[in-house]
């Protein structure tokens, strides 16, 4: 295992030190496959790529994308799809071309055929260069929830209730949160070449040392992780 720590003052620092990975590795391959997540702790990191942009510091005009999941049964248009979150935090203020941002399609007819065609898009964009990552407060990565296997590629799956908890707080409802979700898999995660995982709060403080030090099980999905050769993980406790 090959895993740099960077600890930060806070949440300001944790973000400019993530964009800056980011863009680092833009300025070394222009044409860089990105692989992104939504949720609160990367907004910082997308507003500090928006600045670095508009300051002229790199140049997301040959940058692919794919996002590592999307909620399943919510379309495009619904704001709290991560096809909206990713538009309105990042894609609509950068450079980026339009055909070359890609989420899994929540509104596809055949959830497990969007998952297939998905990872295959993927694999013949060459891979992910480098992926940015949080961590759920199970430990999940993606919407890879704690199970007894670590699944392998892209696939339809069904949400825990401690994750539609934590993320029922977008919704005016529990009974509205989407129920299930597309998401890379664990397979497709670790393939990428270099990993960015950012932990902000000290509530995610114990699962970070479960899953960085502890035992490598599905039971914490992103302990696998550890077998990875190229992580950075930037924290701000
Ligand atoms: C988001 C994703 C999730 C989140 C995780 C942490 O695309 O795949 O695994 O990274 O749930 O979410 P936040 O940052 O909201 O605590």
């Amino acid at each position: 295992m090959t895993m740099n720590h960077i600890q930060t003052e806070n949440y300001a620092a944790l973000s400019k030190k993530a964009a800056l990975i980011i863009a680092g590795q833009i300025l070394s391959k222009p044409g860089s496959v990105l692989g992104f997540a939504t949720g609160s702790t990367p907004v910082g990191t997308y507003e500090e790529l928006i600045r670095l942009y508009k300051e002229g510091a790199v140049d997301f005009g040959r940058v692919t994308t794919y996002n590592l999941d999307e909620y399943y049964g919510v379309p495009r248009t619904d704001p709290n799809s991560y096809y909206a979150f990713m538009h309105t935090n990042l894609f609509d203020h950068i450079n980026i071309e339009d055909g070359a941002t890609h989420l899994p399609n929540g509104s596809a007819a055949d959830p497990v055929a969007e998952s297939i065609a998905y990872e295959a898009k993927i694999k013949a964009a060459g891979g992910v260069d480098l992926q940015v990552l949080g961590i759920g407060n199970n430990g999940h990565i993606g919407f890879n929830e704690p199970d007894d296997h670590f699944p392998a590629v892209t696939h339809h799956v069904q949400l825990t209730d401690s994750t539609i908890d934590a993320n029922s707080r977008f919704y005016a409802s529990r009974d509205e949160v989407p129920k299930s979700a597309l998401t890379m898999g664990i397979g497709t995660i670790m393939a990428a070449k270099k990993i960015l995982l950012l932990i902000s709060g000290t509530a995610k403080k114990e699962i970070m040392e479960k899953a960085l030090y502890g035992p490598v099980t599905p039971q914490v999905p992103a302990s696998i992780l550890q077998f990875h050769n190229d992580v950075t993980v930037i924290t701000d406790f």
